[in-house]
């Protein structure tokens, strides 16, 4: 084998992260430049698909020019464009795919198509592995964002022609076990932050407000699933909060007083902790400890009928506290080992694209003028996990 490390750009722009990466020998991080609209789509509390495409197609070409620039290369250096594909907002990933095509083009240089959920599970074993610990395949991985909530069956795919450099292969098969029937966990809450007045987005400020409420104070009831027994489902919780709250209409007045601080732009998570009530905390908490059991029974339950030997957490939601305590108590319980990335890597970003396409420019995949994005791509590997006694 070469001693070259090959040098993948990646580019993600499937939401509202517009981000470019450049990752040697599919490890080793040489930059990640993410910029964030969060800011854009605070007002509205969610992202807006048509401001989100304007806002990617101004910062693509400063966001990678940046990162070429911070890995102190030269864009020939590149080996391969890696691009996500999807799934994600349209508008939002043609920015993406159409600049990453005309780049490769221009370059003469092999263009890699990634699906961003992919990306995710990367953003694991890209990050253990530079860390000096290589976490077993296979595992199940929980991807838990604001757009998703999935949970996969990874292994490597050595019945198919899987090729092993250095140790490591580079085919690997996605089977999906379950995932959300409406709204992703982190949408939940964003939306339960937004009816209670906490600002955008309402992870952080939920996770810091819950640890002073007491989870107990209100009962949830678990989503009811038939069919695929490991499906998701957060709409009946949203909905059970807005119950809560219009039967008690003592939470009115703290609500407008506290639309009224982010409107004066007062939304540090002390100033929000000092306007809610015990009974505010208590509702927080509550709900928090519902969506963190409900994703921690579901992940378990299906290691059953899935054997693993690790679990992965990937995604925004990956950085709760509570999720991560618990996943990680539970983990040590059974005796399985637990990843989850850095904030900076769970979240979107391009570098866990570019590790992605490492292992397809490996693996000899390549895309061509003809790649267009897809909102709905999904992610799924050649069949059905062998599992065996
Ligand atoms: O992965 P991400 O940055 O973007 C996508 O959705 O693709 O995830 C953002 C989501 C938001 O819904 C946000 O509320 C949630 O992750 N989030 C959290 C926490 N930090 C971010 N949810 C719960 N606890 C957190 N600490
Ligand atoms: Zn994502």
């Amino acid at each position: 084998m070469s001693e070259k490390k090959h040098l993948i750009l990646g580019i993600e722009s499937s939401c509202d992260e517009t981000a470019a990466a450049i990752v040697a020998g599919g490890r080793q991080i040489l930059s990640s430049v993410v910029a964030s609209q969060t800011e854009i789509h605070r007002k509205y509390g969610g992202v807006v698909p048509e401001l989100a495409s304007r806002e990617h197609l101004r910062q693509i070409v400063p966001v990678v020019r940046e990162a070429i620039e911070e890995a102190n290369i030269t864009l020939r250096e590149v080996d391969a464009v890696a691009v996500t594909q999807g799934p994600g907002l349209i508008g939002a990933l043609l920015v993406g795919v159409t600049y990453g095509k005309v780049l490769a083009m221009s370059l003469h240089k092999p263009l890699i198509a990634v699906n961003h959920l992919e990306g995710h599970v990367h953003a694991v074993l890209l990050e253990a592995s530079s860390a000096g610990r290589e976490p077993q395949l296979p595992a199940l991985c929980l991807i838990v964002s604001g757009g998703h909530t999935i949970l996969y069956h990874v292994s490597e795919a050595a019945n198919v022609t899987a090729e092993v450099t250095d140790g490591r292969f580079f085919r690997f098969s996605y089977y999906k076990i379950g995932g959300t029937r409406d709204d992703a966990a982190g949408e939940a809450y964003d939306k339960v932050a937004r009816m209670l007045a906490l600002g955008y987005p309402g992870g952080p400020i939920i996770d810091r407000l819950a640890l002073d409420g007491n989870a107990q104070a209100v009962r949830f009831s678990d989503p009811k699933m038939t069919g695929n027994p490991y499906d998701f489902s957060f709409s009946g919780i949203k909905t059970a909060v807005l119950h809560h709250l219009r039967r008690n209409q003592s939470f009115e007045a703290e609500i407008e007083t506290r639309r009224q601080a982010l409107a004066k732009g007062e939304r540090s998570a002390d100033r929000l902790r000092a306007l809610s009530s015990a009974a505010t905390l208590d509702l927080v908490a509550s709900f928090q400890r519902s969506v963190v059991s409900n994703l921690l029974s579901q992940t378990f339950a299906a290691l059953v009928q899935y054997p693993a030997r690790a679990i992965f957490v990937s995604g925004g939601v990956a950085a709760n506290s509570e999720l991560r305590r618990t996943f990680e108590s539970e983990s040590a319980h059974r005796g399985i080992e637990v990843f989850f990335p850095s904030r900076a890597l769970s979240t979107d970003n391009a570098a866990m694209i570019a590790a992605a396409g490492y292992a397809h420019f490996m693996a000899g995949d390549r895309a061509d003028s003809t790649l267009n994005a897809e909102a709905n791509l999904p992610l799924s590997g050649p069949a059905r996990p062998i599992i065996g006694p």
